[in-house]
């Protein structure tokens, strides 16, 4: 089964709107064809509906988190459903600075990915490990139950409308990538997990991205992997140039 690879910048709260206006305008005509590589940029809210309207044929628009909720009294929030009214296409669910700064758990990254799904919106599923669990030689444990628990009762045909992106939190933001050999092993371990929970076909055709300080220096190797299918990259993202050669670097695939 061939995945198709998706590379996909998570600005994090960066840029303003000029800035974010200005790169979607570089990139647009630039990005290759979405057959070929899925181009995702996922942006602070604020900037989704301008971003939504000017993106290209090639590019999808994603945010950076919701709430799980389809209404309510959550003052700040934003559901699936608005998110959806706005054309928007991806959401990144449970990313280690979520969990680590506001409150995020397993138990929501479970209820934010079926409310994802429900509306239609691809979720790009964060998990993974600390310095200590990887050096203690603890993470597939940590991260085996990272997955059981987001995938609680989420059927095999909504599991196949998810994206994985398995981000070590000791490689985000620090220049210290994992290796490729790290990156894959763990990733096919959470393919194994897929596997038990929804059997062989699903798993092989769910798309697990790696994340942490991945560049245009390390992607190429990184995506030489069996199993890699794509990144989810924050610093490397912001540069319109250096978005465009990730994702060429993904045709390669
Ligand atoms: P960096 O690519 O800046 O390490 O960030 C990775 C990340 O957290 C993407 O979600």
């Amino acid at each position: 089964m061939k995945r198709r690879p998706l590379i996909a910048g998570n600005w994090k709260m960066y840029k303003t709107k000029d800035d974010a206006l200005a790169f979607i305008y570089a990139v647009n005509q630039e990005v290759p064809d979405k057959e070929l590589v899925e181009s995702v940029i996922c942006a602070p809210a604020i900037f989704l509906r301008d971003l939504v309207k000017r993106e290209g044929e090639n590019v999808r628009i994603g945010a950076q988190n919701m709430h799980y909720a389809a209404e309510g009294a959550y003052t700040g929030e934003i559901s699936a459903g608005m998110l959806k009214s706005y054309g928007v296409d991806y959401v990144v669910i449970g990313h280690s600075e979520r969990r680590q700064y506001f409150g995020e758990t397993d138990e929501t990254v479970n209820l934010k990915l079926i409310a994802a799904v429900n509306q239609d919106i691809t979720p790009i599923v964060c998990v993974g490990e600390p310095l200590e669990i990887r050096e203690a030689g603890t993470t597939n444990t940590v991260v085996r139950k990272q997955i059981e628990k987001a995938y609680l009762n989420v059927t095999a045909q909504d599991a196949l409308k998810t994206v994985v992106a398995y981000e070590p939190i000791w490689a985000i933001g620090t220049g210290v990538t994992a290796t490729p050999e790290q990156a894959n092993e763990t990733i096919i371990e959470i393919r194994r997990v897929l596997e038990k929970l929804y059997g062989h076909d699903v798993a092989d055709q769910v798309r697990i991205l790696y994340g942490g300080s991945v560049n245009t220096k390390n992607v190429e190797a990184l995506l030489a992997t069996s199993d890699i299918d794509g990144a989810l990259v924050g610093g490397a993202s912001l540069d319109p140039n250096s978005f465009l050669t990730l994702v060429r670097a993904a045709l390669n695939k």
